[in-house]
């Protein structure tokens, strides 16, 4: 059953831009799937008859999704992972693929330093760095819960563990503890998170006028103030994304049809002239401001990277965005041999379904220095 969720994960059709071939396959792979699902829910169907005597389940029970331990895990020697998910012609997408419960967190050997700026972070910036509304307390407390309790100790027992009778956590790598019973005041709760993970997470519940931010602790913003999406909806969310009203109702009926167990991930780039991962305004350019192309210094030019995950939070039914940040110097991009890839790339947001992206990210200022640069 993975299998076949995972094909018809990554097969969503988010958007009708593609091209003929995407179709062909995506025709090719929905009637095989169709034909898949009728034999298995024939299976499906004989062995429920089969289970008829058995007491039937509390529909109450939460079932949490099982997570496989990296037993021998290492953060100091583990790399961090290279994403180059480049395209020569960018098109606006949700372009998810599915993801396994165990893979919503990532820690690498960077992991001290993110903690240590995280931890300075939530001090000094304080509300702009993390925030919950009266409506996201419980979802708060739920994902305390769930990362403190089950998913950190059980995915990375060399990192994290619980004490004998279960009733305090403990992060071996910074030496704290913390109760397992999630801090009453929320903020508290997303502070020990924000600082016990480098992912950055926002909740969102649905409402009748579509997902709400309902709390969020976020320490790498890439040019966005994240305490000014705390109670607005996904369409105020993005309201400076060029082209978003393409994805916006697919993406809002997305959030509404995920699936607890059966998360999802994706990536976006972009390319920043500095080194700063807490950043609440740069990176973007707005509309009417003013922009001209620029040189750029090559030692402080990196792609940034966010892999992003969709989580249902199962008890509240809040989904979890959740997203880690990388910072790859361009000149590694360049040393990798995937210069002209990656220019291509930068040439290709305007060649798209959402020609403002290569504004918004700022591509005239350094677009064709770092094009130059990559080609050279
Ligand atoms: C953060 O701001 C809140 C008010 O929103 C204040 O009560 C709290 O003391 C501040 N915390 C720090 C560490 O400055
Ligand atoms: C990724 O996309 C979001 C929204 O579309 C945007 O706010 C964010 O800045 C992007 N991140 C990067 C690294 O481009």
């Amino acid at each position: 059953m993975a299998g076949l969720a995972q094909i018809r994960e990554f097969s969503m059709p988010v958007l009708s831009n593609q091209g003929p071939l995407f179709f062909l396959i995506l025709f090719g792979t929905s009637a095989a799937l169709l034909l898949l699902r009728k034999v298995l829910n024939r299976g499906a169907n004989k062995r429920l008859e089969s289970c008829l005597e058995k007491p039937k389940v509390d529909s109450s029970v939460v079932v949490v999704p099982t997570i496989n331990p990296l037993e021998e895990f290492r953060w100091e020697n583990e790399q961090q992972h290279k994403i180059r998910a480049f395209k020569p012609i960018y098109h606006i997408t949700m372009a998810v693929r599915s993801d396994t419960p165990s893979d919503l967190i990532t820690i690498d050997c960077e992991y001290l330093n993110r903690l240590r700026l995280r931890r300075e972070l939530l001090q000094s910036e304080n509300d702009t760095v993390h925030g919950c509304t009266p409506m996201g307390e419980d979802s708060v407390q739920e994902l305390y819960t769930y990362l403190m309790t089950d998913y950190l100790p059980s995915r990375y027992p060399t990192m994290f563990k619980l004490s004998f009778d279960r009733s305090m956590f403990f992060n071996l790598v910074t030496g704290e503890s913390h109760p397992i019973t999630s801090p009453s005041d929320p903020k508290a709760a997303l502070k020990i998170l924000g600082t016990t993970v480098e992912e950055d997470l926002f909740l969102l519940k649905n409402t009748p006028d579509g997902h709400q931010c309902v709390a969020f602790v976020c320490c790498f913003p890439s040019g966005w103030n994240p305490s000014a999406k705390l109670g607005a909806h996904m369409t105020k969310i993005h309201t400076t994304v060029p082209s978003y009203e393409k994805i916006g109702p697919s993406i809002e009926r997305f959030f509404s049809r995920l699936q607890v167990g059966k998360g999802v991930k994706r990536s976006n780039w972009t390319v920043q002239t500095h080194d700063k991962l807490f950043n609440v305004k740069g990176n973007h350019i707005r509309p009417g401001e003013e922009a001209e192309e620029e040189d750029i210094e090559v030692d402080k030019t990196f792609v940034r990277v966010e892999l992003q995950t969709l989580t249902r939070m199962p008890k509240t039914q809040a989904v979890l965005f959740s997203f880690k940040t990388y910072l790859y110097p361009i000149q590694e991009i360049k040393a990798e041999g995937l210069g002209a890839e990656f220019a291509d790339a930068i040439e290709g947001l305007q060649k798209g379904n959402a020609p403002g992206m290569w504004r918004y990210k700022g591509a005239i200022r350094w677009g064709k220095s770092v094009c130059d640069y990559l080609r050279a």
